[in-house]
């Protein structure tokens, strides 16, 4: 598998490999939405795969395929036979064994909360990397995100419309902070199966968390990998300008219908600043403030 050159093929293959199963050492990536997903999907697809794709500037198969691609929904893209009815099997227990072509895990994510993830992926050894971002800055990724969705024949949502469920907690997975603090606390009792990331962190010391995370998956970096300027190079091929300048995500579009331009708007931290009021601000922080009150976590 390791000398397979053509990024078609490996992906194809490894697409299969996909569909077939979930192993014990497969990595799920759960984000609460909008918190940076796509992103930390090719962090991690480059990390777990870089001895396969050690070129990050020819044949990487991130440089002609959308990170949503390579590393599938669980909830959307393979447990989903039609758009009307959502089935989440029991994942562990009706594996079929893989076909074992790369020693490599497999890589899935989801947004479904802890509380809702089947027994066999919190009881398996699967690990799970938990990303979340502020809750401003998702919030007005949201809003630009789902008024980008709209049909255009449709109005769009308002601003304090969508603001207000959002502080009401009506949101597709639940509420932002039950969503955060239901990852947060178990990663707290078990820091060897769930890794809890936050994007504005890994924007302020990209180093630091990305080695962090390899290790975490079991992927660390050589002295000789840091030396040879490899973290780098990941986080080059994975940056905002890099990936969403490629013409696949500029132009390329999901098989459920989103272009792929839509999962890149901005990628800064604190651009909430230019489109809420003071008042929403300081709102939505003593919100989160209250329901994170004594757990530890912050943002
Ligand atoms: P903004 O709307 O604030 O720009 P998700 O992937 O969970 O849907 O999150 C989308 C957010 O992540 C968007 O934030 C998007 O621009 C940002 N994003 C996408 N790719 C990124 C990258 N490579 N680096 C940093 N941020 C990225």
């Amino acid at each position: 598998m390791r000398s397979l050159k053509n990024s078609k093929t490996w992906l194809f293959l490894y697409q299969e490999k996909k569909s077939s199963s979930l192993n014990d050492k497969d990595i799920i990536l759960v984000s609460t939405p909008k918190s940076g997903t796509t992103w930390l999907k090719a962090i991690i697809f480059s990390l777990v795969n870089r001895s396969t794709f050690p070129d990050t500037k020819q044949n990487h198969p991130l440089l002609t395929t959308n990170p949503h691609v390579l590393v599938p929904f669980l909830e959307l893209n393979l447990f989903l036979p039609s758009k009307s009815k959502l089935v989440i099997p029991n994942l562990i227990s009706s594996s079929i064994p893989s076909n074992n072509y790369d020693s490599n895990p497999s890589l899935f994510s989801t947004h479904l909360p802890y509380v809702s993830l089947p027994e066999s992926i919190k009881t398996s050894p699967c690990k799970l990397v938990y990303l979340c971002r502020n809750p401003k800055d998702v919030f007005i990724s949201l809003w630009h995100f789902t008024n980008r969705l709209r049909p255009q024949n449709l109005a769009k949502n308002t601003m304090e419309e969508s603001f207000e469920k959002f502080c009401n907690g009506v949101s597709l997975y639940g509420p932002f902070w039950d969503h955060s603090l239901g990852y947060w606390e178990v990663s707290l009792e078990c820091p060897e199966k769930v890794l809890f990331l936050n994007y504005d962190k890994i924007k302020k010391e990209p180093f630091l968390h990305v080695k962090k995370l390899a290790e975490f998956l079991g992927f660390p970096f050589s002295l000789e990998e840091e030396a040879n300027g490899d973290v780098a190079r990941i986080l080059e091929l994975c940056s905002f300008d890099n990936l969403s300048n490629l013409v696949v995500n500029k132009s390329g579009r999901l098989s459920s219908g989103e272009e792929n331009k839509t999962f890149f708007r901005r990628g800064e931290v604190g651009d909430w600043i230019n489109y809420m009021t003071p008042e929403m601000a300081e709102r939505l922080d003593s919100l989160v403030e209250k329901k994170l009150h004594g757990s530890g976590l912050e943002f």
